[in-house]
């Protein structure tokens, strides 16, 4: 076997060398690995100051792969310092005392905890939730609520329809959760009803800062022998006390809606100036605060339903569930609740 060449010596130790540095744990560990190769007193160094005593036909050789040997071992040595400062390579990198990186938690979007605040008081007081369809027909959101085509009433609702696909009846999203009232009484044959439907409604509208193209309502439908205004009114002062404090009174001031008669608006007062203040963000001075329409279902309705109105009456209510969120959580524009803008949702 012939004897290593000078040559044969660079590639060696730079194999060693590499070896040593990937057993490197710290940056310790590293320095020392710097020192014994790439140092003054180092491999490396050694090799170069040696090249004089080489036989002078391969020093040039020599000298060139002494040079690339340590370019390479440099670059090594900067990846493997890189790695230990980033906790790549070494235990030690876990320092246990930094603080932690922030989880983001989710929450419930402040329309959901409105919509389940209200529908808890209506719970407690004896109403079941139920849920109905948002793509509608023309009969259930109109027609049946005895709005007929070209009743001027119709106006209240700027409607977005869809294509006629059965070309029977026209669907349309609904403007209101009022159709559902029709649907339950249709599907219960026999009353007592007391139900609440919260669900998404769609006006075909222009948008600012009270109006939205979708928002969500809660109606109310209860049906049983001998329910009379009274039973409406204190239901939603019960609720209204429930809602935004127990001091609450509400008043009930005449109103138009064609399933209802009579139709009211019903308004709280302001629990925040007592109507004391000319500029209180909440009722402008007046007082009162609107909130919702109801009324005694229309004695036709509880006919159409299959009911005998001489026996058995009802209420019924719709509010919107945006309205009273923008009142109790202090938003004034409508429209922040469904930009899906991280900055005002994660205040809630
Ligand atoms: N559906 C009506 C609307 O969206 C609100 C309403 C008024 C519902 C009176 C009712 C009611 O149940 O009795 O404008």
């Amino acid at each position: 076997m012939s004897e290593a060449t000078p040559l044969d010596m660079i590639k060696t130790s730079l194999d060693q060398a590499k070896q040593r540095l990937e057993l490197a744990q710290d940056s310790d560990d590293l320095e020392a690995w710097r020192l014994e190769v790439l140092g003054r007193q180092g491999s490396v160094t050694a090799m170069m100051r040696g090249i004089g005593e080489l036989p002078p036909e391969i020093r040039k050789e020599f000298g060139k792969q002494v040079n690339l040997a340590r370019k390479q071992l440099e670059s090594a040595y900067e990846d493997a310092t890189a790695n230990i400062n980033t906790g790549n390579h070494s235990s030690d990198a876990l320092d246990a005392t930094l603080p932690g990186t922030p989880t983001l938690r989710g929450g419930l979007h402040p329309i959901t905890v409105v919509r389940r605040q209200i529908l808890d008081v209506f719970t407690r007081l004896g109403f079941t939730t139920v849920e109905g369809p948002e793509v509608e027909q023309d009969s259930y959101n109109f027609g049946k609520l005895r709005i007929p085509a070209d009743h001027p009433a119709r106006d209240m609702w700027d409607t977005f329809w869809l294509n006629e696909q059965n070309s029977d009846e026209k669907l349309l999203l609904r403007t209101h959760t009022s159709p559902m009232q029709i649907r339950y009484m249709e599907d219960h044959p026999t009353p007592p009803i007391r139900i609440a439907v919260p669900g998404r409604c769609y006006r075909y509208e222009a948008t600012d800062a009270t109006h939205e193209w979708m928002l969500e309502q809660v109606e109310l439908l209860a049906i049983d022998k001998g329910i009379t205004l009274a039973n409406l009114k204190g239901t939603l002062q019960e609720w209204a006390r429930q809602m935004f404090g127990a001091k609450r009174k509400i008043m009930m001031r005449h109103s138009y809606f064609p399933f209802v008669e009579p139709g009211v608006e019903v308004a709280i007062d302001c629990f925040k100036c007592d109507g004391s203040e000319r500029d209180c963000g909440i009722c402008r001075g007046s007082g009162w605060l609107e909130l919702l329409g109801a009324g005694m279902v229309h004695p036709d309705i509880i006919r159409d339903a299959g009911y005998d109105p001489t026996i058995y009456t009802g209420f019924a209510a719709g509010m919107g569930v945006e309205r009273i969120a923008m009142v109790l959580q202090g938003v004034t524009d409508i429209r922040h609740y469904h930009s899906n803008r991280f900055s005002f949702l994660s205040q809630f």
